[in-house]
């Protein structure tokens, strides 16, 4: 076996995603719906929906917290892993987002297992209990992500599950001149997030690049947060 990497490139990727169970019709009409509302089309994609449905059974995940709802396809998928009585709680800052999410989950196989709330995550985190989630996955404004994790390291419980989307920045990660404005706080976090004492995590080449972690619950215990 080499010690080499191999190099994931585009037909890697394509590979991958003919080999994911596709998603079903109510998740492709979702997207369509979303379209004609004009939400923007930056949701997961379903080969990221299934590694993280995936990630959140072997964790046997019950409560899920998630920032940057969008139009519910994330949170309705990750929903679809929970337990009986599981529940996935997703923060979403735009009210027409919100509203069209809300109406989504409403009609969903989990009606009744995810709670919008709506709000700036800055905001609405701090009214989060302590130790109160099993997963969280962060998924909006990427300058707020610092934040979010330090809040996150407290709402979910000890060896938790933590993911982090666009790790490779839109894309644009190398660009000597990006154009989206938020790849210089992509750039900055993932500098954090390699540094964060209480997770052990890794950067996994799916979808836009995904920060997967767990706390590891005797550093927690030392104040590394
Ligand atoms: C990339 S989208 C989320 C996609 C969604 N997770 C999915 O895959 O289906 C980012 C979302 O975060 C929301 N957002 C941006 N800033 C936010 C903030 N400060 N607090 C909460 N939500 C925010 C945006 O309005 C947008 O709906």
């Amino acid at each position: 076996m080499s010690a080499e990497p191999t190099c994931v490139t585009a037909r890697h990727f394509d590979y991958i995603r003919e080999r994911t169970v596709p998603e079903d019709s109510f998740l492709a009409d979702l997207k369509a719906a979303a379209l004609v509302a004009h939400i923007p089309p930056i949701w997961i994609s379903p080969e990221q929906a299934a590694f993280m449905r995936i990630l959140l059974r072997a964790c046997a995940a019950k409560e899920v917290l998630e920032v940057g709802t969008l139009a519910g396809y994330s949170a309705i998928a990750m929903a679809r892993a929970l337990p009986p009585g599981g529940r996935v709680r997703t923060i979403e800052l735009l009210d027409a987002h919100a509203d069209f999410a809300e109406e989504w989950v409403g009609r969903s196989d989990v009606a009744g297992r995810v709670d919008v709330l709506r709000g700036d995550g800055a905001d609405v985190l701090p009214t989060l209990g302590t130790d109160s989630a099993d997963a969280c996955f962060l998924d909006a404004d990427k300058a707020g992500y610092p934040l979010y994790l330090q809040e996150c390291l407290r709402i979910v419980r000890p060896g938790g599950l933590f993911l982090i989307d666009n790790a490779f920045a839109f894309g644009q990660l190398f660009d000597e001149n990006p154009t989206d404005p938020e790849v210089p706080a992509v750039r900055a976090f993932n500098e954090h997030m390699a540094q964060v004492p209480a997770l052990e995590s890794v950067i996994v080449p799916v979808g836009d690049g995904l920060w997967v972690g767990v706390s590891v619950p005797e550093r927690l215990l030392a104040g590394n947060g």
